[in-house]
């Protein structure tokens, strides 16, 4: 194994376990899982998520670690590393780039949000009493359309994010993860069960888990005409699942496989894997049962689209004896979920560019942590009132637009490559060997990673073609 002499490794299996759910977990289990199942009406699409997620999700998971493992390098070089010992096209390394870029282009907009976080501990503080699904409405888009607000916390969560990124990985992730992911997962807990006794929880189950595949299949429209009801098959609302299940999962942008960089080669990558698949839907499912019954209760809709879950539990902290406290402790948790995502969102490009010049890792650090904050600066921006909110991307705005590109079509073919790298061009042999499994355990994986993830995901990618 060509191991890089410098290159740092997780200080035993369960930092890394850390590591890699607090990549996992972040905003797109807690903020976009739920204004998504919102958006692509409930059961079908929370069904075909968690498919995604176990099917497709799970197998390019354990092919981005195998890979990072083997070559204990960032992405772009471990994809030409591999790609040479297996006899491939050097090509293969584009694979590498794409990660690198598209964790960047992520973080542009996942910063944004992250500062909404931000400004909801602080406003959390104050306290949220009396607030009803109008006040609480208001309160959010008079933050997202505000021009300087957000701007602040965007730059604030850089300034952390970059801030633990310039320490390294492992000494400035390891002792934060230990403590406060654990702590996230107690809090939402109680958060479901308080939205179980005073939220409508029946309304939430029905909508969260019985698949109404009309809902999923179907986009209803009103002619302008005739104004008549006009259903239209669609194939988004799968794709967007599909894309889902990459983003809550930190699939197919190399961030899995940077941090399978510093594994050794003890740990045994399947288990590891299944354990962060089980983590990850978990916490998207909690986060679900502890908006929705609230939603129900207080009168909102599903399709708040991004506001969803900053108008939904305020009012739900607003409510509760203890809110003062829970409520700053929950988004306080939720921001510290964001950053060790986002650390994972920029440390390809990071370790890539370290690896590359040589160069010192905090300046690296902050240089791509500024551009980051600039070009972020158009997501803030475009949102609904805000300075660019009229101006339109393919007739989205921008941070909507970034979202599509990213989640929609960078992450699932950045899986597909990988699946047909894992499955075609790396030996039968090698796979085996770094994953270490047994006969039947590997086959399995090797069947989905070969046949099941890629046709799928192209079958997806046509049909998104088609309608
Ligand atoms: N998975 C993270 C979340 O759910 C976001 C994330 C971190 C990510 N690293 C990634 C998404 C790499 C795609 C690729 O919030």
């Amino acid at each position: 194994m060509a191991t890089t002499p410098h290159h740092a490794h997780w200080s035993s299996r369960w930092t890394f376990m850390l590591a890699a759910v607090g990549s996992a977990v972040g905003l797109g289990n807690i903020w976009k899982f739920p204004y998504q199942a919102g958006l692509n009406g409930g059961g079908a699409f929370v069904l075909f998520y968690l498919v995604f997620v176990f099917l497709i999700g799970l197998p390019v998971l354990m092919a981005e670690l195998s890979i990072g493992r083997r070559a204990q390098r960032s992405p772009v070089y471990a994809m030409e590393q591999v790609a040479r010992e297996e006899g491939r096209s050097k090509y293969w390394v584009l694979l590498g780039w794409s990660g690198v870029i598209g964790g960047f282009l992520i973080l542009t907009y996942y910063s944004v949000v992250g500062g909404w976080v931000l400004a909801y501990i602080a406003k959390a503080t104050l306290g949220f009493s009396g607030f009803d699904a109008d006040t609480s409405r208001a309160a959010f888009n008079a933050l997202a359309g505000d021009p300087v607000e957000p701007v602040v916390w965007h730059v604030a969560f850089m300034a952390i994010t970059v801030a633990i990124v310039a320490q390294g990985v492992k000494a400035g992730l390891e002792k934060a993860v230990k403590l406060l992911m654990p702590t996230l997962f107690v809090l939402l807990i109680g958060m479901v069960l308080y939205a179980a006794v005073a939220g409508d929880l029946a309304a939430a189950l029905k909508f969260l888990f019985q698949p109404d595949f009309s809902t999923l299949f179907f986009v209803t429209t009103i002619d302008p005409v005739t104004g008549t009801e006009i259903q239209t098959f669609t194939i988004t609302r799968v794709l967007n699942a599909l894309g889902l299940a990459f983003f809550s999962l930190s699939l197919g942008m190399g961030t899995i496989m940077t941090y399978g960089s510093y594994l050794t080669k003890d740990v045994n990558i399947a288990r590891s894997a299944a354990t962060i698949t089980f983590a990850d839907s978990a916490v998207a499912l909690m986060a679900g049962l502890a908006i929705f019954p609230i939603v129900y209760a207080v009168g909102l809709n599903p399709d708040e689209n991004v506001g969803l879950v900053f108008i939904t539990l305020p009012i739900a902290f607003g409510q509760m004896t203890g809110g003062a406290i829970v409520g700053p402790a929950f988004f306080f948790l939720l921001a510290f979920a964001a950053i060790t995502s986002a650390i994972s969102l920029i440390e390809p490009m990071v370790s890539f560019v370290e690896e590359r010049t040589g160069g010192r890792r905090p300046n690296i650090a902050v240089l791509i942590g500024f551009l980051v904050t600039a070009i972020g600066l158009l997501s803030a921006w475009g949102q609904t009132n805000n300075l660019l909110g009229d101006v339109s991307v393919f007739g989205v705005n921008f941070m909507t637009a970034k979202g599509y590109l990213t989640d929609n079509i960078m992450m699932p073919a950045g899986g597909l490559f990988i699946a047909i790298f894992s499955g075609w061009f790396i030996s039968r042999k090698n796979a085996m060997d770094e994953l270490a499994l047994n006969d039947g355990a590997f086959r399995k994986y090797y069947f989905l990673v070969k046949y099941v993830c890629p046709v799928a995901i192209t079958a997806v990618f046509v049909s998104v073609l088609f309608f």
